[in-house]
């Protein structure tokens, strides 16, 4: 039994549900099989390894409604987006309720298993609404939600084998490990930061706001699936690995990669996204403007909002950030709460706008992008085009 440090984690314990003995791979070999893909697969993962505690598997129809419906787990522990694990009608009906299924991916490499100890037929509508606050499927979210498959299986897994994070190797570490790094930096006070984005100013002026009330910064990107316009993983993690280099302490960081996907779903996923750094070890975490938010699903400060609703449930402590910008007559970055001047003194770019100068290989304004960074994006999303042209 590993000695679990720091912060309770959500639910009050931190489960771990790996078994990569040869044994437990064996007898998976043996179950019937269902191929899911790799969404499902980062959270078969993630529940495996704790960063979703206290959950044990995929939502039965219960917890399921319980979490569309009011937020919480049928426990009582607060819980905002369903993790469930969907499949076609057809497959649903060839499988039995109470068997034991061998998870693997389309290659037909086993990660699992899952006990079936439910199926059942979703209520999209009310799913979409409730979680996304839309129903319109140009919401990505939305559109993958209603993609999915029309029933959900839902039971105990196993993780029996760690997904391959390929060049993200080295910055992979469960949340058992976490734990044992702050408490190895003795880091009492950790700062969580979730990213899906290349690092630019403002991410690094909040960054840098908390880090000077903490201990530590957990620098958590998310590495999982994310939608198709969004800057590829690897590109953004060398942006992180650059800054870090130039302009972090190198004892105040970490950098670990957060390997789920990104549904988009604004407030309710600042939840998530809380919920998981606090298994991680983290006891603060970073929410600013339209955090997880995309297009105009969702307020400004929404997503603030609500973490404020429940900052009780959740137990850990929040860096709530205006939206940041820099100020060429304060000559420095701030937000409307410590700048006095006008918008026409205030640069910033959209991301899009961002993202448009990256791909022509042009240099943002070091005001929006660190120099070193945006070469470094520049860089990354030229090779990833002569790769593609490659192919
Ligand atoms: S997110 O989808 O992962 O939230 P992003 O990587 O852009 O997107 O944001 C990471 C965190 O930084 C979120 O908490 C977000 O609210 C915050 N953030 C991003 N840009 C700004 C900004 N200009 N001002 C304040 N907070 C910001």
């Amino acid at each position: 039994m590993q000695t679990v440090y720091g912060i309770k984690a959500h639910g009050g314990k931190l489960i771990n549900l790996e078994d990569y003995s040869e044994a437990a791979q064996r007898e998976a070999a043996t179950l019937p099989s269902l191929t899911i893909n790799n969404w499902n697969l980062s959270d078969l993962e993630l529940i495996g390894i704790g960063g979703f505690s206290p959950l044990t598997g995929f939502m039965t129809s219960d917890d399921y409604h319980a979490v569309v419906k009011n937020m919480h787990l049928m426990s009582g522990v607060l819980w905002s987006i369903p993790i469930t694990l969907p499949v076609s009608k057809a497959v649903a009906a060839t499988i039995e309720l109470n068997s034991k299924v061998a998870l693997k991916d389309a290659s037909g490499t086993i990660y699992g298993t899952l006990r079936v100890e439910d199926k059942y037929v979703p209520d999209k509508q009310l799913e979409a609404q409730n979680v996304y606050g839309t129903t319109d499927t140009a919401h990505p979210g939305v559109k993958r939600l209603f993609a999915n498959g029309d029933v959900y299986l839902g039971g105990a897994i196993k993780l029996l084998k760690q997904p391959d994070h390929g060049d993200f190797s080295d910055f992979y570490l469960a949340p058992l490990a976490t734990r044992k790094l702050f408490h190895d930096l003795g880091w009492k006070t950790i700062v969580g930061f979730q990213t899906r984005n290349p690092i630019h100013r403002a991410h690094e002026y909040i960054q840098k706001l908390a880090l000077e009330n903490v201990d530590g910064l957990f620098l958590n990107p998310l590495v999982g699936e994310t939608k198709a316009d969004d800057i590829p993983a690897d590109v953004r993690m060398a942006s992180y690995q650059t800054i870090l280099k130039y302009y972090y302490p190198k004892d105040r960081v970490r950098l670990v990669i957060y390997p789920a996907a990104m549904r988009y779903a604004g407030p309710k996923e600042a939840i998530l996204h809380a919920i998981v750094r606090k298994n991680y070890g983290c006891t603060h975490f970073i929410v600013g403007r339209d955090h997880a938010g995309v297009g105009d699903y969702y307020g400004t400060y929404e997503a603030q909002e609500l973490i404020s609703s429940v900052e009780d449930e959740l137990g850990m402590h929040f860096f709530k950030f205006d939206n940041a910008f820099y100020c060429k007559r304060c000559g420095a970055m701030a937000t409307q709460k410590t700048c006095p001047h006008g918008a026409d003194d205030h640069i910033s770019l959209s991301g899009t706008k961002v993202r448009k100068l990256l791909s022509d290989g042009i240099v943002p304004p070091k005001e929006v992008s660190r120099p070193e960074v945006a070469q470094t994006l520049i860089d990354g999303l030229k090779r990833k085009r002569e790769v593609e042209a490659h192919a």
